[in-house]
C-alpha cells in the first residue's frame, strides 16, 4: 500500500460565538477520516482555523464595547478548547485574522486582477445614515412588497416566500440604528466565476463531490454562473483591498483562503513543503468537509478562486446533512441548542463521538441525535458489548495467570480480522455507520463465544486451568482487533485499552496476534451514560439560552419606530379570535413556511405561516394562538391563506407566537 499525503479541512467556525454540538458533527465526522488515515499509515494532516472577519463580528465586538481583535482572540480560544474536547485532533488552528492569511489573500487578488477576473463596477445599495455603513441585506427590515407583511428581511418574505432585494422593502428600516436606509452608489469588485464554467463542469465530473451536489451543480450551471461580489466598504472588519482605500474583501473570500494561511502557519511549524499540498502539479490529495449550506462557496466559487490563481483544486468536498435534536431543528427553549461546552460538563464526548459515527453516511442528509436512543445505543454496545468483553476476561488473565495471554483461538480471531478491509473501505467511503455495524456485529460474535465457552464455570474445575487461559486470552485478542477498528472514532478509550493490552493499536498490528503477551491491570474503560446527565445537560441548556440571547438579540432587535396612530374604529375593523392548532405540516418547497389547519370553534381555516425557522410543525399541534379572522384571503404559491397568526419578534429563531392562557376557547374574540 503506497503512503498518500492528504490534507484535510474542516469548515472555519465563525468568531462571533462559541460551537455547538452541529459544529461538532462536523468536525468529528472529519477527525474520524483523518484518525483513520493515519492509523493506516499514511501522511495526513487536519487543518481548520477561525474565521475571524465580516460584518457580525464586527458589530458583536461594537456590542460587547472591546474590539475584534479581543473578541477573536476569546472566541478562537474556546473554539480550540471545545474541539479539543471532544478529541478533535487538529495539526493546526488557525485564524484568518493573520499575517499568513492576508499574504495568500492579496497574492490571490492580484493573480486574479492581472489575469482579468476582476471586475468593477458601481451598485446601488442600502446605507443607513446614522450607523454610518452600507447594510448587509440581513440588517434591513420592513414590509414585504408583495404581501405586504411587517418586519421582513430585505432577502425575503417569511410570510409569502417572495424573494426581492433590499431596496424593495415597504418602509424599510436599518435593523442596527432604525433609521431608514438611504440608497447609496458605490464601486464594488467582482469576481467573473462565469470565465470558469466549462473547468468547472469538468471538475465536477472528475467525481470530487457526491451525486446531490453535482445535481446542485448542474442547476447552478444551468441559471447561469453570476459574477460574484467580492468587495464591501468600510468601516469592515478584515483586509483592505491593496490600492483601494476604503475598500475590503469581503469575508467569504478571504475564508476558503484561510485554509491555505492554516496550512502555511502548519508548514511554518513543521518543516513542510507548502508547495507539495497546494501547488498546481500537486501530487497530494485536499479534502474539504463542510455543511450542506457552504456548498456554493466550496464547489464553485474556491475551486474556480484556486484555479484563476494558479493553484491546485481540491480532489474532494465532502458535505454533510445538519444535526437535528429528537427529530427537530435544535432548539434554545427546547434545551437542545446544545452548546459543546455544555455537553462537555455533562458527559463523555466518546458518547457523542460514537453516536454520531454511528448514524453517519456518505449522503447529504441530516443526523438526528435522539436522546433516548443515544443512551440505550451507548450503553447497549460501547459498554455492553465492547467493554464487556474485556471485563469478562481481564480479571482470570491477571488473577490467575499475573497478566499472561497465552494459548488463544487464533481461528476466531482471524475470522474477526478479515473484516479489515471491508471496514476499511467503509471508513474510506465515510460510511461510518456501516463500519459501526459491522464491528458491532463482530463484538456479537465474540461475546456470544464467551458465553459459550463460560470462563467463569471453567475456572471452578481446576483441570481446566489452561482452558480458562485460552479462553480469557482469546477474548481479550478479539477486544485489541474491535479496538482497533473503533479508534478513529474513540481515541481515548483506545488510548486506556493500549495501556492494558501494553501494546500500540495499528492497522498494521491487526493479523498480528499478541500471542505469548503480558497485560497491565485492567480498570474501567468506560462508565455507562445515565439519562440523568442527559436531562441535566438539556436544563442547562436551556437556563444557557436565556441570559445568552439578551445580548446577542441586540443586533436582530431593531429599535422600531412606532407606526402612526389609528383609532379605536381602526382597530376595531381588526377581528381577532383564538383558534386551536389542528393540524402543522411542512410546505413541500417552502423554506419558511408551515401550513397550519386553525380550528376557529365554528370551523377549519387553512393558513399559512412564516414561523418554520423557530417551530417544528410536531411541536404547534394542539397549542391555541391568535388569528386576525377577517384579513382577506391571500393566494400564495403553495395554496390560499385564510387569515393570519400573531407572532411577535425579528425572524429566524427569534419568533414567538403569542398564545392565549389555557381556558380560551378556540373562537372566542380577542379584545
Ligand atoms: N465561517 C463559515 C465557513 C467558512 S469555510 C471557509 C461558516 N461558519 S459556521 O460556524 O456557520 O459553520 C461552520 C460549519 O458548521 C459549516 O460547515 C456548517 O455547515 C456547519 N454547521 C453549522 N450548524 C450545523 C448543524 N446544526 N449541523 C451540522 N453542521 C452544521 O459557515
Ligand atoms: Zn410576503
Amino acid at each position: 500500500m503506497a503512503t498518500r499525503r492528504i490534507l484535510v479541512t474542516s469548515a472555519l467556525p465563525y468568531a462571533n460565538g462559541p460551537l455547538h454540538l452541529g459544529h461538532m458533527v462536523e468536525q468529528i465526522q472529519t477527525d474520524i477520516w483523518v484518525r483513520f488515515q493515519k492509523l493506516r499509515g499514511h501522511e495526513c494532516h487536519y487543518v481548520c482555523a477561525s474565521d475571524a472577519h465580516g460584518t457580525p463580528i464586527m458589530l458583536k465586538a461594537e456590542q460587547e464595547g472591546i474590539s475584534p481583535e479581543a473578541l477573536i482572540a476569546r472566541v478562537q480560544a474556546s473554539h480550540r478548547a471545545d474541539s479539543g474536547g471532544f478529541l478533535v485532533g487538529f495539526d493546526n488552528f488557525h485564524t484568518t485574522h493573520s499575517p499568513e492569511n492576508r499574504h495568500y489573500t492579496e497574492l490571490f487578488y492580484e493573480r486574479l486582477l492581472a489575469a482579468g477576473y476582476i471586475a468593477r463596477r458601481p451598485i446601488q445599495q442600502a446605507y443607513d445614515p446614522v450607523k454610518n455603513l452600507f447594510l448587509p441585506d440581513r440588517y434591513i427590515k420592513g414590509g414585504c412588497p408583495r404581501c405586504s407583511a411587517p418586519d421582513q428581511y430585505g432577502d425575503s418574505c417569511e410570510a409569502c416566500g417572495a424573494t426581492y432585494g433590499p431596496t424593495d422593502l415597504k418602509n424599510p428600516v436599518s435593523v442596527l440604528s432604525g433609521a431608514t436606509p438611504v440608497t447609496r452608489e458605490s464601486e464594488h469588485f467582482f469576481f467573473r466565476l462565469g470565465a470558469f464554467e466549462q473547468m468547472l463542469r469538468e471538475w465536477t465530473t472528475s467525481a470530487s463531490v457526491q451525486p446531490e451536489i453535482a445535481n446542485k451543480l448542474a442547476e447552478w450551471f444551468e441559471q447561469g454562473l453570476q459574477d460574484w461580489d467580492i468587495s464591501r466598504d468600510a468601516p469592515y472588519f478584515g483586509f483592505e483591498i491593496p490600492r483601494e482605500p476604503g475598500k475590503y474583501f469581503y469575508v467569504w473570500l478571504e475564508a476558503p483562503i484561510g485554509y491555505m494561511a492554516s496550512a502555511q502557519d502548519y508548514c511554518n511549524r513543521t518543516g513542510l513543503s507548502f508547495d507539495d499540498f497546494w501547488s498546481a502539479g500537486s501530487t497530494a490529495e485536499l479534502h474539504h468537509f463542510i455543511g450542506k449550506d457552504i456548498a456554493y462557496f466550496h464547489t464553485l466559487f474556491w475551486p474556480a478562486m484556486l484555479h484563476g490563481a494558479g493553484y491546485r483544486r481540491p480532489t474532494a468536498v465532502h458535505c454533510h446533512g445538519f444535526l437535528t435534536v429528537n427529530g427537530q431543528k435544535m432548539s434554545k427553549s427546547r434545551g437542545t441548542f446544545i452548546m459543546a461546552r455544555t455537553y462537555l460538563e455533562h458527559l463523555d464526548p466518546e458518547y457523542f463521538r460514537y453516536y454520531i459515527a454511528g448514524k453517519l453516511g456518505p449522503a447529504v442528509e441530516d443526523i438526528d441525535l435522539n436522546l433516548e436512543d443515544f443512551v440505550l445505543r451507548v450503553n447497549a454496545d460501547l459498554v455492553g458489548k465492547v467493554v464487556n468483553i474485556a471485563s469478562r476476561c481481564a480479571g482470570f488473565i491477571s488473577k490467575r495467570f499475573d497478566g499472561k495471554l497465552d494459548g488463544a483461538d487464533t481461528a476466531l480471531v482471524a475470522e474477526l480480522t478479515s473484516a479489515a478491509d471491508t471496514i476499511a473501505a467503509h471508513y474510506e467511503q465515510r460510511e461510518y455507520a456501516k463500519a459501526m455495524r459491522v464491528v458491532m456485529g463482530l463484538a456479537d460474535r465474540a461475546n456470544q463465544y464467551i458465553d459459550q465457552e463460560k470462563p467463569w464455570q471453567l475456572a471452578k474445575d481446576p483441570a481446566q486451568e489452561s482452558r480458562v487461559q485460552a479462553v480469557c486470552s482469546t477474548g481479550i485478542e478479539l477486544f485489541r482487533v474491535l479496538m482497533t477498528y473503533l479508534k478513529p472514532v474513540l481515541p481515548a478509550m483506545a488510548a486506556r485499552a493500549e495501556d492494558f493490552l501494553q501494546s500500540t493499536l495499528t492497522w498494521d498490528a491487526l493479523a498480528a496476534p499478541l500471542g505469548a503477551h503480558t497485560v497491565a491491570a485492567f480498570s474501567p474503560l468506560m462508565n455507562r451514560v445515565d439519562m440523568d446527565k442527559v436531562n441535566a445537560m438539556i436544563e442547562d441548556s436551556k437556563s444557557n439560552a436565556a441570559p445568552a440571547a439578551a445580548p446577542a438579540a441586540a443586533p436582530a432587535t431593531p429599535a422600531l419606530p412606532i407606526a402612526p396612530e389609528i383609532s379605536i374604529d381602526d382597530f376595531a375593523k381588526i377581528d381577532l379570535r383564538v383558534a386551536r392548532i389542528a393540524a402543522a405540516a411542512h410546505v413541500d418547497g417552502a423554506d419558511k413556511l408551515i401550513q397550519l389547519t386553525l380550528d376557529l370553534g365554528d370551523g377549519e381555516r387553512n393558513v399559512f405561516a412564516g414561523i418554520k425557522s423557530a417551530y417544528a410543525p410536531e411541536s404547534l399541534v394542539g397549542r391555541l394562538v391568535v388569528v386576525v379572522a377577517n384579513l382577506a384571503p391571500r393566494k400564495m404559491r403553495f395554496g390560499v391563506s385564510q387569515g393570519m397568526v400573531l407572532a411577535a419578534g425579528p425572524g429566524g429563531k427569534e419568533i414567538f407566537l403569542l398564545s392565549p392562557d389555557s381556558g380560551a376557547q378556540p373562537g372566542m374574540q380577542v379584545k
